[in-house]
């Protein structure tokens, strides 16, 4: 009796890890076309989702004929060329590799970086996300003789805030195709400001995280509303004090990690009565909030790109 139950539980088992995984998308989303870009620009910056392609050719006459548009380009130096996507604040990006033809040998390399790249320094900043620089960057290509090898599991990438970078170096000829989709990110604490939204709320959910809006301009910043660090009484810009862990930092960098910021105005306290507004003219614009994790920390961050106008408001300048 025992055995035959045993048999029956390993079947059981067996046969629930053989059930495929419950299709998510709904019946129209696969009856619907998807949109398909087509990459030009060797730096482009996007929100939308849908396929990506890309592809080089040696010869302008080859094509292919599968009905995917590729964009014939001639050979040229080889540089590293980035799709850098950015989406909503409560969303993550999702991008999945269809297809790649991408030679090691000739020099090509395809990459996926968990947040922004540029010049070397990162958003989020190098010791602001939960993993290490390593883990956050996938670089992969064709190795010769594995192209017989059929992957029948498609490569997919997920990042951890709304911003992420898809590069690619085709010196020579190869091409890919990816499909992007932006996710629900339930607890967002990095954000890349698009510029559109009115407001960003940032919090640490009671945990040691830091997190930071990081916005590509100069900008006027104002803070909205604030509830940081034990000091419920009012809001306070003397919070640079050792036993003072939890604060708001305005501030501006000439790149893009928020760590080496210059200081504009630290904030801490409570109000739920708009600040006022102060200008950063730096290349990068970031709002830290800085957390020990004792507290439920809050903020209410209005951001919008700084003009000459705003040379009054100044409290940090960088050179540009
Ligand atoms: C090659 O790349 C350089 C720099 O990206 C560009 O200026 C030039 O027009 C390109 N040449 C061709 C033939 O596409
Ligand atoms: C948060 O940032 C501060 C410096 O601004 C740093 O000392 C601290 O280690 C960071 N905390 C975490 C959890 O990364």
């Amino acid at each position: 009796m025992r055995k035959i139950f045993l048999i029956f539980l390993v079947a059981f088992v067996y046969n629930v890890k053989a059930w495929p995984h419950v299709r998510r998308s709904s019946p129209m989303e696969i009856l619907l076309p998807k949109k398909i870009h087509t990459l030009s620009e060797c730096m482009q910056v996007t929100s939308e989702d849908g396929v990506f392609t890309y592809r080089k050719v040696l010869r302008k006459s080859s094509r292919f004929s599968d009905g995917l548009h590729f964009m014939e380009v001639e050979p040229n130096e080889s540089h590293v060329c980035g799709v850098y996507f950015i989406t909503d604040p409560d969303k993550v990006v999702e991008i999945e590799i269809d297809f790649m033809d991408v030679s090691c040998e000739l020099g090509g390399l395809l990459g996926f970086v968990d947040g922004w790249e540029l010049n070397g320094e990162y958003f989020p900043g190098i010791h602001d996300h939960e993993l290490n620089l390593e883990n956050r960057i996938d670089e992969f290509c064709d190795k010769p003789f594995a192209y017989k090898k059929k992957i029948n599991r498609k490569k997919k990438f997920i990042s951890h805030q709304n911003a992420a970078v898809f590069q690619y170096k085709i010196p020579i000829q190869g091409a890919f195709a990816i499909t992007v989709r932006y996710l629900h990110n339930p607890k967002p604490c990095n954000i890349m400001a698009e510029g559109v939204a009115p407001y960003y709320l940032l919090q640490n959910y009671g945990t040691s995280r830091n997190c930071t809006v990081t916005a590509t301009f100069p900008a006027v910043v104002s803070i909205e509303g604030i509830s940081v660090g034990g000091n419920e009484a009012d809001v306070n810009y003397d919070c640079d004090q050792p036993n003072a862990f939890d604060k708001v930092i305005v501030g501006g960098s000439s790149g893009l990690d928020s760590h080496h910021l210059t200081k504009a105005t630290t904030i801490c306290g409570k109000s739920q009565i708009k600040g006022p507004e102060q200008a950063i003219f730096c290349g990068v614009t970031s709002i830290r909030l800085d957390s020990s994790g004792k507290y439920n920390n809050k903020v209410i961050v209005a951001l919008r790109p700084a003009d000459e106008t705003d040379i009054s408001l100044a409290t940090a300048v960088c050179d540009l």
